[in-house]
């Protein structure tokens, strides 16, 4: 029997369906599998610091003393010894909520769901940065929201710019949902927002009568430099919903991240995750709880640390060797990518083939991060999954790559180095 193809089902597909794009990094991660293959594709974390011991007592002792909740559905809201250990976890930044401000969500990535589901119609606008995460923007697009952006540069997103463009759409009459930041070694560029941007981003969206959303999944993978507060932690008037998640912190396979707002907004993502998947798992709800209980995670989040930094520094040290002039990147403080910039007029998209198929290494082209296509002379790399010596050999073929695409004009140019993205 014949299958209906993907034309015969396309009339089945709801408007929003229809606008799904495939996620580019996914569709990558399936090359990387390939044999002899180097990527900096990916966001995964080293699997070398997932702390199997410590899961494997804390899930055994959940099995022998609680099967029967450990097991059993539970309140949509979550855990709420989870709920209290992240009450706590969050005040250390400043952010000061009760438990019931906080919404357990199966990843971040679900959190970002429901934030589209909750605030989101056909053509609302909202603000997103310049790059941006790339699965935030496929959910805001599958919404069929009008994504505006705003550049970013070493300070994070532009205020002066995202001041002007909220002053434009209140000329014609609109405004925006919200404001969607990553302040911390964002995904994609690594950069940081400085306090002085966070408190204009806030009270611009007070201005304007908008909101922010946080995403801030990074936040606790700081190698040096001063942390920087949380923008909710500024927050008066309960304009900001956070969100941050257990993924890159303890292991991403637990599927537990959060969500934070105040109660009214919390009451409206629980009843829209409600109709999503009831609860969140209890068993990984009951692990994380207890890891955080034990006081494991803080002696775990030095170990992953100092692991990254020397990957970042690996990384830095072998695109100053490789990279001929005219290309530069950022020097992020902490998180799991940085980002390249090529010449102007290079195009990452059309190097990528090159780069897969004769060089054997992958990355992810910046257009897809960028809300309004452009970004098409940037890339992201990740450096917290490859091994020391695929971070060396991976650079040295990316380089090899580069130079054999670049424009004359740049072959005796002096300027490169970390840049702004
Ligand atoms: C900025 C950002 N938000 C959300 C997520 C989703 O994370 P989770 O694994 O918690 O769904 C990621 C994952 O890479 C991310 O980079």
């Amino acid at each position: 029997m014949t299958q209906l193809s993907s034309d015969d089902l396309r009339e089945f597909y709801s408007a929003g369906a229809r606008v799904m794009t495939r996620s580019l990094i996914r569709e990558l991660l399936k090359l990387t599998r390939r044999g002899g293959m180097i990527s900096f594709a990916g966001g995964l974390p080293d699997p070398a610091t997932f702390p199997v011991n410590e899961l494997k007592h804390i899930t055994s002792d959940i099995l022998d003393k609680q099967p029967h909740l450990a097991l059993q559905y539970g309140p949509t809201e979550g855990d709420t010894n989870l709920k209290d250990e992240l009450v706590r976890w969050m005040g250390k930044d400043g952010i000061d909520v009760g438990r019931d401000q906080i919404l357990i969500t199966s990843g971040s990535q679900q959190g970002l769901d429901l934030v589209g589901r909750v605030f989101l119609d056909p053509g609302d606008p909202l603000i997103v940065e310049l790059p941006s995460y790339m699965a935030g923007l496929q959910v805001f697009r599958s919404c069929r929201a009008e994504m505006i952006g705003v550049p970013q540069d070493d300070a994070g997103m532009r205020t002066d710019l995202l001041e002007q463009t909220l002053a434009r759409l209140a000329r014609e009459g609109r405004r925006p949902k919200f404001i969607y930041v990553v302040p911390d070694f964002q995904n994609p560029s690594g950069v940081t927002m400085t306090e002085e941007r966070r408190r204009m981003v806030l009270e611009l969206a007070r201005a304007y009568r908008s909101l922010v959303v946080e995403d801030n999944p990074y936040r606790e993978l700081r190698f040096e430099g001063t942390p920087v507060p949380p923008i909710m932690s500024l927050d008066r008037d309960g304009r900001v919903v956070y969100l941050s998640t257990f993924s890159k912190t303890l292991a991403p396979g637990l599927r537990i991240a959060w969500m934070a707002a105040s109660e009214e907004l919390i009451r409206q993502f629980v009843t829209a995750k409600q109709g999503v998947d009831l609860c969140c798992p209890s068993l990984t709800q009951a692990i994380a709880a207890e890891y955080c209980a034990r006081g494991h995670i803080y002696k775990h989040l030095p170990r992953i640390t100092a692991l990254y930094r020397t990957k970042r520094d690996i990384m830095l040290r072998a695109l100053e060797r490789e990279m001929p002039p005219g290309v530069s990147w950022t020097k992020p403080e902490g998180g799991l990518f940085l980002w390249v910039r090529l010449p102007e007029g290079m195009d990452t998209e059309q190097l990528l083939s090159t780069a897969v198929e004769d060089e054997g290494v992958a990355y992810v082209v910046g257009s897809g991060f960028h809300a309004d296509g452009g970004g098409k002379n940037a890339m992201r790399l990740n450096f917290s999954f490859p091994s020391e010596e695929h971070i060396e050999e991976g650079i040295k073929r990316l380089a090899s790559v580069v130079k054999k695409h670049l424009p004359a004009a740049y072959a005796r140019e002096p300027s490169r180095g970390p840049r702004s993205p």
